[in-house]
């Protein structure tokens, strides 16, 4: 196992009718900005509640956060936070309007151009760069991201998506209510289980380090996500499927199964490319791309990606080889079951268009990716040719 330091102080209040608690852990006197999406939470009555729970306390409103936030809608609400001495921001909604509340909270109060913010990659923003934080709270509309107990964001700016981390933006509580979801168009149902069967496998098909016990928690939520995940998306008011996919989707990204183990984000590096050129949806960039990096990087993750056919998918025949060929066909399959398309060609990108992915690739910089940083953009070529 691999050293490791876990820091997670998200409060997480979970289940039915739990709206209430927002009472007691929003701080009597603040000033409250809450911040939502398109409109979801409007129509579901959603914002009339929570603004009644809130009381007394002065609030102020700003939707329009898009799916895959964009740094110039959030600086319109920067400066709202600024202008009106918001002291507490109540994000409601999925992880495109928690993620924009991040950065909304380290930009208000920064004291240079918060476009720097958005080149700092993976290195964590600390309180001597940006010294004034505004706190904030979610309550949680769409299981996918994990966003609601972590402390990342992905920022879309110009000419493309990035990364934004600090131990700055963890959400001081998040309210998880299954039945908030079930309002969800089922192609977000499916997109959530993606996402967060991705972040699992980005944490556990790299290399052996001895970390058992996150080899099982990885595989404890792979399996349920496999599961839950069809009935979860036909039927919408199953609060048992949807509770399970929710606890799943967060503990698939705060921190746990991550600690002391290899990473390989290479999936969503990539991924966050086909968002940003093809406006296609985040988990569906993922149920691409995954596949066709498993095959093109198999001997290097042969001894993960065969455990992960044994443990995962309980495949007990065959060589090594074929065992590893049916995971990664299963692990399709499964993707296509929930209603997501797994190949380029099926979202109308066209062969023409590969090199321009990859020189976006080059100039992001994302010329060493994987567990050990030997994914290059050769590597990356290779996989979008199999994802045709
Ligand atoms: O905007 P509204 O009207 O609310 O509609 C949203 C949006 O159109 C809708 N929706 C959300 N809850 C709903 C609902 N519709 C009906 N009923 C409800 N209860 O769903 C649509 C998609 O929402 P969005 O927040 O964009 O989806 P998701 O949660 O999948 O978030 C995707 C974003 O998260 C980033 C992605 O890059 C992308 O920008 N990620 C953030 C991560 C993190 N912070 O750790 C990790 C992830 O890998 C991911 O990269
Ligand atoms: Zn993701």
């Amino acid at each position: 196992m691999l050293n490791f330091e876990l820091y997670n102080p998200t409060r997480i209040i979970f289940g039915k009718d739990r709206l209430d608690s927002i009472d007691k852990h929003v701080p009597a006197n603040a000033r409250v900005l809450i911040t939502y999406g398109g409109g979801s939470a409007v129509k579901s009555g959603l914002i009339a509640k929570i603004k009644t729970i809130l009381g007394n306390r002065k609030v102020d409103e700003f939707g329009g956060i898009e799916p895959n936030p964009r740094y110039t809608t959030l600086m319109k609400a920067a400066e709202i936070v600024k202008k009106d001495k918001i002291d507490f921001i109540l994000a409601v909604g999925g992880g495109s309007v928690i993620d924009g509340t991040k950065f909304i909270c380290l930009a208000a109060h920064y004291e240079g151009d918060a476009e720097e913010l958005l080149k700092t990659g993976f290195r964590r923003i600390t309180s001597d760069v940006v010294k004034k934080v505004v706190p904030f709270g979610t309550v949680l509309t769409l299981p996918a991201t994990g966003s609601e107990m972590n402390s990342g964001a992905v920022i879309s700016h110009k000419h493309g998506k990035y990364p934004v981390m600090s131990d700055l933006t963890f959400p001081v509580f998040s309210i998880l209510d299954p039945t908030l979801s079930f309002t969800l168009p089922k192609i977000q149902v499916a997109n959530g289980i993606v996402d967060a069967f991705v972040h699992t496998t980005e944490q556990y098909i790299t290399f052996q380090v001895g970390a058992k016990i996150q080899d099982r928690f990885a595989e404890s939520i792979l399996q349920t996500l496999i599961e839950i995940g069809e009935t979860t998306v036909k039927e919408p008011e199953n609060y048992v499927m949807r509770a399970n996919h929710y606890w799943s989707a967060t503990l698939a990204l705060n921190g746990l199964i991550g600690a002391g183990v290899p990473q390989d984000w290479a999936t969503h590096m990539i991924g966050h490319e086909l968002t940003h050129l093809f406006g296609i949806d985040h988990a569906q960039t993922l149920a691409i791309i995954l596949p066709a990096l498993l095959e093109v990087r198999r001997k290097k993750k042969h001894a993960k990606l065969l455990q992960y056919a044994e443990r995962v998918w309980d495949i007990k025949t065959g060589t090594e080889d074929e065992k590893i060929t049916n995971a990664i066909r299963l692990t399709r399959e499964f993707f296509e079951r929930l209603g997501i398309k797994t190949r380029l060609s099926e979202y109308g990108v066209k062969s023409e268009q590969l090199e321009n992915i990859v020189d976006h690739l080059k100039a992001h910089g994302l010329h060493a990716l994987g567990e050990t940083d030997d994914h290059n953009l050769e590597t990356s070529r290779a996989i979008l040719k199999k994802a045709f």
